[in-house]
């Protein structure tokens, strides 16, 4: 964007300006002000205001210990009572808290009263079970509303809960479960799936067998399928009959601000996935915010985030931020192309969505079907009900982007593009609905009261218009509070000390706006890839493929994907002779079903190819950009003068 360039910028409407939460431009920068002129009060002012305390807090911020900030400390609330109980309190008991929809069309309506009994009994079950404040509990479950109340039920009783998203494997349940030493795992006999039922009981034992797992006592089962599966006495109870004589009030557990609400497993550049760790009243703060501020959320909305719980984004946006807000919002089971592709559009008129939050990757996988198949194309869709859309998880082009607002939008609905991150806990950058002049594929400005900058290597902001790396200059109350057992890594990962340790590490490129200052997000910076708005790094695909028998050496990298944002690629070295033809085909299949075993099918690399050996330096460093260049098909244009084995460049051209 620059000043000859034609930047065309659309506006919120008139009528939701006029009632936004944030209303207007002025009102941005007032809060930004507020903000600037006194942090702490800024936030300070907001916690008192949208949550309720136990014991309220004296103290907003304390840095002595940076980067291990605290936010509130001295203050007590229980997550759960701010989510349930007030609403409940406050007469909204019979309003619809969650609308289920299952795979196969089922609806399930969940008052504010019943969601609440629900919890409790289900709270209560886990303390008969001996499972107390500060016990992590492993949640393994598929969408559903025993999910959600897993989620709150833990927060109850201060235990940690850490999800591990369905579609991982066991190896990968068995390794988070080990580092967080979790003494009960919840998980159900299976799940459904675009009209198929799958199961997930026997992953979960897989993973209990496979050592390191003693730690677990309660297995608890929901049942979903109703496949058989096997119980094993004495630790895995039904979840139906764990809840079945439990009273349905429940005193919650008052925990402290920095209590750890949950860990939640993420990719990082090296090594294994990281716990991100974060706390409860600092993180349901900037939910509730987030939820008012850049959703604008308003008692009559129907608000839906297609996430799953696995996710950040099912946390901040399903399990947390709407409930503690009072709304009704729709929890989905399936996946968008069944029974047809027109699944979303068709939920969004039954429910009367309002406001619908998704991931750019599920949106051009939709422009393709409705392209395909008139029959399903959002416009044979009553889709009024909409005010607001939301994006999230990766940069949006600016194609679906105009998709988007004109065919789901019907030209009538800002879109918030909103850039966070697991380590965020909620949105850092993004338009206000009701203020920001919108830009596609900018996710424009910071947060009220987040401050994040562009910089050089050095920590030195970069003029507007000139690219670096995102960072955030002060802690926020939903920030990350440490890795899960390694705070050396949450250090040297998120405040290094080429920054002097002072400023957080986004992990992305961006770039501002010369005019506006307005933010793109260029992509990350570190070796984590970007698959389908789920995070992945290539040191943890690359040490599944090394652990295969036939593997020497493997190097993966990303390459752009029109549907997936990015596709994964391995470069892999085995230790017999290098493979072609149906030789080669089969192994790929093997290698391939092998990542997918090892970490989960959201890991399998897309494209692999052979060689004798991989493009190293003189030294043996592997050319990553290099095989970046070869995964993309560009004629490979960097010197390779140090190269130690041009000839094998060949063998790896796709
Ligand atoms: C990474 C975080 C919390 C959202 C779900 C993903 C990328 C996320 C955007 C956006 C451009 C985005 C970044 C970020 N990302 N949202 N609106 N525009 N990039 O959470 O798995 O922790 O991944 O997703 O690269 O660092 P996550």
């Amino acid at each position: 964007m620059s000043n000859e360039q034609q930047v065309h910028y659309y506006y919120p409407p008139e009528e939701l300006v006029k009632n936004a939460a944030v209303s207007g431009m002025d009102a941005y920068h007032a809060l930004c002000k507020e903000a600037e002129d006194d942090y702490e009060g800024f936030w300070g002012r907001r916690a008192k205001a949208l949550l309720d305390w136990k014991e309220p807090f004296t103290q907003v911020l304390d840095e002595s210990n940076a980067p291990f900030f605290k936010w509130f400390a001295d203050g007590k609330l229980n997550v759960s009572y701010n989510c349930l109980d007030r609403n409940v309190n406050k007469g909204l008991g019979d309003k619809v808290a969650l609308i289920f929809e299952a795979d196969n069309g089922e609806v399930t309506r969940v008052s504010y009263k019943d969601l609440l009994a629900r919890v409790n009994r289900f709270a209560n079950a886990l303390r008969g079970m001996g499972v107390k404040k500060g016990d992590r509990v492993v949640i393994y479950l598929p969408m559903s509303i025993e999910g959600v109340v897993a989620m709150q039920a833990c927060a109850r009783i201060g235990a940690t809960h850490s999800i591990v998203f369905g579609g991982f494997s066991s190896q990968a349940l068995r390794d988070r479960i080990e580092d967080a030493a979790a003494v009960a795992l919840i998980t159900s006999d299976g799940q459904h799936r675009g009209g198929k039922a799958l199961p997930l009981k026997p992953i979960a034992d897989e993973a209990l067998t496979l050592g390191g797992c003693d730690t677990i006592k309660n297995v608890i089962v929901v049942k979903r399928t109703g496949v058989d599966c096997n119980m094993v006495a004495g630790r895995d109870t039904w979840f139906h009959d764990a809840c079945a004589d439990q009273s349905d009030v429940c005193e919650p557990e008052w925990v402290e601000a920095e209590h750890p609400l949950f860990i939640l497993y993420t990719s990082g550049s090296t090594g294994k996935p990281k716990g991100v760790q974060h706390s409860s009243g600092g993180y349901l703060l900037q939910a509730m915010m987030s939820m008012q501020f850049s959703f604008d959320i308003k008692p009559s909305d129907v608000f839906w985030c297609t996430a799953d719980i696995g996710w950040v984004t099912g946390h901040t946006f399903i399990a947390y931020g709407p409930l503690a807000c009072g709304a009704t919002e729709i929890v989905f089971e399936g996946v968008p192309t069944y029974p047809d592709g027109g699944r979303f559009w068709r939920m969004i008129q039954d429910h009367k969505v309002t406001v619908f939050y998704t991931a750019p990757t599920a949106i051009r996988s939709l422009i393709k079907t409705a392209d395909n198949n008139p029959s399903v194309h959002p416009r044979q869709y009553d889709l009024s009900s909409l005010r607001l859309l939301g994006s999230v998880g990766e940069p949006i082009n600016p194609a679906a982007w105009e998709w988007y607002y004109e065919h789901i939008g019907g030209g009538r609905c800002p879109i918030v593009d909103t850039f966070w991150q697991t380590e965020t806990g909620a949105h850092v950058i993004t338009p206000m609905p009701g203020a920001t002049p919108m830009v596609p594929g900018s996710c424009t400005l910071p947060f009220p009261g987040i401050q994040a900058a562009v910089v050089d290597e050095t920590g030195t902001e970069v003029p507007w218009g000139q690219g670096g790396i995102l960072v955030i200059k002060r802690p926020w109350p939903a920030m990350i509070r440490t890795i899960w057992n390694d705070p050396e890594r949450f250090k040297k990962s998120y405040f290094p000390d080429d920054f002097q340790g002072k400023l957080y590490l986004a992990g992305d490129g961006a770039i501002r706006d010369v005019d506006t200052g307005y933010f793109t997000i260029t992509g990350r910076i570190d070796d984590v890839l970007n698959v389908s708005g789920h995070r992945m790094g290539t040191m943890e695909i690359e040490s599944a493929l090394v652990a295969h028998e036939k593997v020497a050496e493997a190097a993966v990298v990303g390459r752009p994907d029109d549907l997936t944002g990015e596709a994964i690629v391995a470069f892999v070295v085995l230790k017999g002779p290098r493979p072609t033809g149906d030789e080669a085909a089969a192994i790929i299949k093997e290698l391939q079903n092998w990542v997918g075993r090892e970490i989960g099918p959201i890991a399998k690399p897309k494209d692999i190819r052979f060689g004798e050996n991989l493009p190293k330096t003189r030294s043996g460093k592997i050319m990553r950009r290099l095989l970046r260049q070869l995964a993309k098909g560009d004629d490979v244009i960097q010197d390779i003068s140090t190269l130690e084995n041009p000839q094998i460049l060949e063998q790896l051209k796709g």
